[in-house]
């Protein structure tokens, strides 16, 4: 009975603390970051599709080609959310492009552009954890930074891509997952400090996603080479690199991975509704939804969670694993 009265008290206070935020409905302009493929590309092309003019982040030349196909409302914007110069360039396209089309609104900065090594962090030169951190972290905080006078000025939204493994963690990637804290709590400092501003910024948390990120994180994990590390750390990272790459070799099984149309959704809610949400948690890992992990590693002590971690790579994904390479099986054999 206490535990439901608490739970009802947290939802009612959540409720009446809700903000309502000024709504720019299409058409208006939006930025997109890493728009080259995955979440960012769906994403783009969502926001297209509902009338919003999108500037959409690439890198590559051939992803600027490939972007102009999709829609006409799409702008590719060479964008590498590392690279001041490309940061400047993108705040004056879009200040011209307000200038140009007054009529329009800045909706939003969608900071999507990531990456992932799939290393466990003890194990991972800090060049490539900062490496991480250069996209995940700063790369999010310049670009919102050079992007404030402008969203401010036209109350725009700002809505950063986290992860579930912005509030959880498992025992390898740990690199990945302290970029997505610090994305959390910066999502939360900057949220609180443009209240005043009626900027709204939410995070969104995906589960496992079946994009390039994935392939990207394999082949992180499969050139990772154990034997030119410390004995020591070979013996304790040998099992745990085993399993990432069993894991990794278990992408293409649907239950595995959620679509990133399950992402554009939320991110389209956080863009548009008058109550956008302070955190919108999507999808799920390894068939537990992403919101009861949220509940689940915010009611246990993180010792617990370690030691759920650890009977989790010992017995619990070994069994899903088998379960799931039978599928793989099954489903390879129909194809033939
Ligand atoms: N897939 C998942 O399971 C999952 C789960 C939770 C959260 N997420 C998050 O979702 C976001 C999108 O990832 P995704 O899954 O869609 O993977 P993806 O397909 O690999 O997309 C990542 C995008 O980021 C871009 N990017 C990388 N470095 C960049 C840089 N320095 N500047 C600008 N863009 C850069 C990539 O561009 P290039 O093509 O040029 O490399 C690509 O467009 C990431 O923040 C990721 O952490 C993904």
């Amino acid at each position: 009975m206490t535990f439901i009265s608490i739970i009802g008290i947290y939802f009612t206070l959540d409720w009446y603390c809700q903000v309502e935020y000024p709504v720019h409905k299409a058409p208006g302009f939006v930025v997109v970051t890493g728009a080259s493929s995955g979440i960012g590309y769906s994403t783009a092309e969502d926001l297209a599709k509902l009338g919003y003019t999108v500037f959409a982040g690439f890198r590559k030349d051939q992803d600027g080609e490939k972007l102009k196909t999709i829609h006409a409302n799409i702008l590719p914007l060479r964008l590498d959310v590392t690279n001041a110069k490309d940061i400047k360039n993108a705040v004056t396209v879009v200040t011209d492009a307000l200038e140009q089309s007054p009529e329009k609104p800045f909706v939003g900065l969608v900071n999507n552009a990531g990456v992932l090594f799939g290393t466990p962090i003890g194990a991972t030169a800090a060049w490539k954890t900062k490496a991480m951190y250069d996209v995940n972290v700063l790369g999010t905080i310049n670009l919102s930074n050079a992007f404030l006078p402008l969203i401010i000025k036209q109350k725009s939204r700002i809505v950063n891509i986290g992860s579930i493994l912005g509030f959880c963690w498992g025992t390898t990637t740990g690199g990945y997952i302290s970029t997505k804290w610090a994305l959390r709590g910066y999502s939360n400092a900057l949220r609180s400090e443009l209240l005043k501003a009626q900027v709204s910024v939410s995070l969104v948390e995906p589960g496992l996603i079946r994009t390039k990120m994935i392939d990207k994180s394999v082949a992180s994990s499969k050139a990772f080479d154990l034997s030119a590390l410390d004995p020591v750390l070979q013996t304790l990272y040998e099992s745990t690199m085993e399993m990432t790459i069993l894991l990794n070799s278990l992408w293409e099984v649907p239950e595995f991975a959620d679509p990133p149309k399950i992402c554009t959704d939320v991110i389209a809610d956080a863009l548009m509704n008058k109550y956008p949400k302070d955190v919108y948690t999507v999808g799920q890992a390894f068939g537990t939804s992403g919101s009861a992990m949220r509940v689940l590693y915010t009611l246990l002590p993180p010792r617990v969670l370690d030691a759920i971690n650890h009977y989790a790579d010992e017995v619990l994904l070994p069994a899903k694993i088998a379960e799931y390479q039978e599928k793989l099986t099954m489903a390879q054999k129909m194809d033939l």
